[in-house]
């Protein structure tokens, strides 16, 4: 299957592993970049395919138990719409379905937003922040929140917490509210509109601060590939060297942190840049399944020794 042939051959119904096979040599011969969330031609091949069949991307995971269900005409012609516009606009497979897959939950997603695939997502998922605190956090921030995902994720980790999540693009907290909708957190996740910390409550103290901010330095946005480009450039521009943001995060965090409160960064490739700018300040590094320190922890006490004049950013 070629772009062109998936686009004028009439679409005849045949089972998913055919599909699937198609698909991948499809993608495969594009020579596309697959850094949103899947690995692979053959990764994407099988979310399309499962996607037209009615079936959650995580059956990715058991597609030989699937490979010989069938696919009808009109299912078939879904496929090859979706393959031949993820070739032909190099648009994220993310924006072409209108979902995202993090941790096995569902996210809406459309251009509006960057494609969820925080590291971040991995570490609430498996409880890995709970030795850093001191009890189940009440109050959750999270800061940078886009689709709204790590607020999900955290509302769902911890049921008693209330969830704040902050977002300076109006487009991204419009997504971020259907996601909350779908999962129906409406009453313990708040969307706020917030140039970082500057709409913040000065009252409230967090316990728990997430933050996936933009980090990418001004060089890597320059040679971005086509994927990247589709995304919202303020989800991902984090100025010369990647810091921008991460200064006036860090700088405010203490005023908004609780005294045993503790901060979740997430830094991606940036560690060097980051120690750079903040070597006075004692981050652990998180590994991840895929990443060893793409996120450190940062605890309140250190952050007010380090910014001790900071009262917001
Ligand atoms: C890397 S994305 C992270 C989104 C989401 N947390 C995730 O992990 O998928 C960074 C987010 O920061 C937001 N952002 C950029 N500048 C901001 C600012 N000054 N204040 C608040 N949010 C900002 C962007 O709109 C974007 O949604």
């Amino acid at each position: 299957m070629t772009p062109a042939s998936a686009a004028d051959a009439p679409a005849q119904a045949m089972t998913l592993g055919e599909a699937w096979i198609q698909t991948a040599q499809a993608l495969a011969r594009a020579e596309l970049d697959f850094g949103h969330g899947c690995a692979s031609a053959d990764d994407e091949a099988a979310w399309i395919v499962l996607h037209a069949a009615g079936l959650p991307a995580t059956e990715a995971a058991r597609f030989a138990e699937h490979a010989d269900g069938m696919l009808s005409a009109e299912q078939v012609a879904q496929v090859h719409a979706h393959t031949t516009q993820r070739i032909a606009t190099r648009q994220p497979l993310a924006y072409v379905l209108g979902e995202a897959w993090l941790v096995g939950l569902r996210f809406s997603v459309d251009a509006r937003v960057i494609v969820p695939r925080s590291f971040i997502a991995e570490l609430l998922d498996q409880g890995a922040l709970d030795p850093w605190l001191p009890q189940a956090p009440q109050h959750v921030l999270d800061l940078c929140t886009g689709s709204g995902c790590l607020a999900i994720l955290a509302a769902l980790a911890w049921e008693s917490a209330r969830v704040d999540a902050i977002d300076l693009s109006a487009d991204a907290l419009a997504v971020a509210q259907i996601n909350r909708a779908a999962y129906g957190l409406e009453s313990r996740v708040q969307l706020v509109a917030s140039d970082l910390w500057s709409a913040c409550d000065p009252v409230r103290r967090y316990d728990l601060v997430l933050c996936n901010p933009p980090y990418v330095p001004a060089a890597s946005m320059a040679s971005l590939p086509p994927e990247y480009r589709h995304e919202p450039a303020m989800a991902l521009a984090g100025g010369d060297d990647g810091m921008d943001l991460i200064r006036r995060i860090l700088h405010g965090a203490a005023a908004h942190l609780s005294a045993e409160g503790v901060m979740v960064l997430e830094v991606g490739n940036e560690r060097a840049a980051f120690e750079a700018a903040f070597g006075q300040l004692p981050a652990v590094w998180l590994e991840t399944a895929l990443h060893p320190d793409a996120v450190c922890v940062l605890l309140a006490a250190d952050l007010r020794a380090a910014f001790s004049q900071a009262a917001g950013a």
